[in-house]
């Protein structure tokens, strides 16, 4: 059996600058508090709350320092930190703040706002409010059909498949003879995209690490089992099933950007592992 790791897999540039200033700002505070998860995957998320970072969901229950983690937060947001008087430890990922401007941008020239993405994600909640609460989220060619607009502005989630975002805007293009689109989508999740199609085209089985609430890890995980039928999720090495490497030769590994370098050691470890036993 062999084992391939995608060219780009883990931790992207804004979850490893998130991870670093938290770990800078916890050798100087005690307690930090999070809004939200740190990052997409349960397994840090425990050991950074065992260092001091606790995850709060209201703003109102931090207290003395707030983590901004990397999917950026609304700028009312930021209001209510300052006029808490609480520390900010701004942790969001700079591509994520250059969405945000552009959203802003777009309604300040009085564009109809179009976002997408995934409305419940986090980081797409912030980028409606930074277009003052105008823009529409889409994330199907079905639902740009029914808009009506004049002049429409287009950003994307940060971590939206790149054939998805160019089959929408083909849609929106016909719908106006004004657009404006900027392609915030990513180069780490372009990159592991790219990569993790290549991989699945010629591995027979595909292993996909991530947290299961991590959406660029979820896209992954959509686009191997696209390519290959025999792709799976896991979070640790735990879930790993013997039977699914029964005939399998090759054996493709990917992981989402949120997901430490241990995690995905132990897991090809554990892989080695169920090799040896099954052949
Ligand atoms: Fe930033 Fe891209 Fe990662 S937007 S948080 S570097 S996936």
């Amino acid at each position: 059996m062999k084992i391939r790791i995608a060219e780009n897999a883990g931790f992207c540039y804004g979850v490893r600058r998130a991870i670093k200033i938290a770990d800078e700002a916890l050798s100087k505070n005690k307690t930090i508090f999070s809004l939200g998860p740190i990052i997409h995957n349960p397994q840090v998320v425990k050991d950074y709350e065992n260092k001091g970072l606790k995850v709060v969901e209201d703003i109102n229950e931090a207290k003395n320092a707030v983590l901004i983690r990397s999917h950026g937060v609304s700028p009312q947001i930021y209001e209510s930190i300052s006029k808490k008087n609480l520390e900010c430890i701004d942790a969001t990922c700079p591509f994520v703040k250059e969405a945000q401007d552009y959203a802003k941008k777009l309604y300040e020239e009085g564009y109809f706002v179009v976002i997408i993405g995934d409305k419940n994600h986090p980081e797409v909640q912030a980028h409606i409010a930074y277009a003052n609460y105008q823009a529409q989220v889409i994330n199907s060619i079905q639902e740009a059909a029914s808009i009506e607009a004049q002049k429409i502005g287009v950003i994307s989630q940060t971590t939206q498949s790149v054939d998805n975002f160019v089959s929408i805007v083909s849609e929106l293009v016909k719908k106006t003879k004004e657009i404006r689109i900027f392609n915030t989508i990513c180069d780490a999740t372009e990159k592991r995209q790219e990569s993790a199609k290549k991989l699945a085209l010629t591995s027979d089985l595909m292993i996909v690490i991530g947290g299961k609430n991590s959406a660029n890890t979820r896209k992954l995980y959509e686009i191997c089992k696209a390519l290959c039928k025999n792709t799976y999720h896991i979070e640790t090495k735990d879930e790993l099933k013997k039977e699914w490497f029964k005939n399998a030769r090759n054996v493709g590994i990917t992981a989402g950007a949120s997901t430490p370098s241990w995690i995905i050691e132990d897991i090809i470890k554990a892989i080695e592992t169920i090799d040896n036993d099954v052949y």
